[in-house]
C-alpha cells in the first residue's frame, strides 16, 4: 500500500528556510529596523527574483540568506542547516562550502590573477586539486584564455564571468545574486544572466537573485516583491508552511 503523495515541497525539506527573521542594522540614530518578520521557503532547484524599491532590504536578506550577518530573531536553515547552531568557524566553512555569492561590483581580489582568484577560495575551504578545479570553472564560463589576467586587465562582463566561476567552484547548493548585472551593460548583462541561469539549470543549483530588472526578474521561476523589510508579494511556492 502506498501513501498518498503529497505536495512534494512537503516531503523533502527547502534548500532556503527564513522563519519570522528579524534585523536591526547600525547605532544610535542610525539605527534600521531592516528586516521585519520575513518567512520564506524556497524549495531545491528552483530560481528566486527578489524585487522591491530602493533600500527595502533586499540586500540585507541576501547577506542574511548567505551567512553573512547574523539575525536578530528568527531561523535561518540552508540546506537544513541551522545557522544559529553553527558558529563563525562552522559558518565560515558552511558558507564555503555550500554557498555561491555573486556582487554587483564582482569583489574580485586585484592582486590575484583570475585563476587564483577561483582557485584561492576553494583551497581555503579545504577542496581538493583547486586549481584544477578552478581552471575547469574557466573554461566552463569561457574564459579558458583569460586565466593569468588580473582583473584590472579584463572587461566588466568577463570580471564578473570570473566571480561566477568563483561563485560556482565549489558546487555549492545555492547560489545568491545581488544585482550581477547592474554594473554591465544590456548586452553583457543578458549575456551574463544566460550564463547564470545555464549553469544553475544544468547543476540544479537554488539561485537567490537581487534585481532592479523587471525582464531579470521574470526569467525566474518564482518572485518575492520586498518592501520596508517586509515580504509584499511572494509566489505561492515559496510561502513557508507554518
Ligand atoms: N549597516 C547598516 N547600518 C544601518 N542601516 C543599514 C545598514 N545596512 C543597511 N542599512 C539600511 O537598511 C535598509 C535596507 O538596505 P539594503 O541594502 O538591504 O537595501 P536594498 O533593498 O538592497 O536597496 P538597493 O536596491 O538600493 O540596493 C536601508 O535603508 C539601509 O540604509
Ligand atoms: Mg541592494
Amino acid at each position: 500500500m502506498s501513501a498518498p503523495h503529497h505536495d512534494t515541497a512537503l516531503s523533502s525539506s527547502p534548500a532556503i528556510e527564513l522563519d519570522d527573521v528579524h534585523l536591526t542594522l547600525g547605532e544610535g540614530a542610525s539605527r534600521v529596523h531592516v528586516l521585519r518578520g520575513i518567512s520564506l521557503a524556497v524549495p531545491a532547484g528552483r530560481s528566486v527574483g527578489v524585487v522591491g524599491p530602493s533600500g527595502s532590504g533586499k540586500s540585507t536578506l541576501l547577506m542574511v540568506m548567505a551567512g553573512l550577518e547574523r539575525v536578530d530573531k528568527g531561523c535561518v536553515k540552508l540546506a537544513g542547516e541551522d545557522f544559529s547552531d553553527l558558529d563563525e568557524d562552522g559558518l565560515a566553512a558552511f558558507r564555503g562550502r555550500n554557498i555561491g555569492i555573486v556582487f554587483q561590483s564582482f569583489h574580485l581580489i586585484p592582486n590575484m590573477t583570475a585563476l587564483e582568484n577561483v582557485a584561492v577560495p576553494l583551497e581555503l575551504a579545504g577542496i581538493a586539486d583547486a586549481f584544477d578545479k578552478a581552471e575547469a570553472e574557466m573554461k566552463a564560463v569561457g574564459l579558458g584564455e583569460r586565466l593569468t589576467h588580473y582583473p584590472s586587465q579584463m572587461s566588466g562582463g568577463e570580471q564578473q564571468r570570473v566571480a561566477m566561476a568563483r561563485a560556482l567552484a565549489p558546487d555549492p547548493k545555492i547560489l545568491v545574486a545581488d544585482e550581477p548585472t547592474g554594473n554591465l551593460d544590456g548586452e553583457t548583462g543578458t549575456q551574463i544572466a544566460d550564463l547564470l541561469f545555464t549553469k544553475q539549470r544544468e547543476r540544479g543549483t537554488t539561485l537567490v537573485l537581487v534585481t532592479h530588472d523587471p525582464k531579470l526578474a521574470e526569467r525566474c521561476d518564482d518572485m518575492v516583491r520586498v518592501r520596508q523589510g517586509e515580504i509584499e508579494d511572494a509566489g505561492a511556492a515559496l510561502v513557508a508552511a507554518q
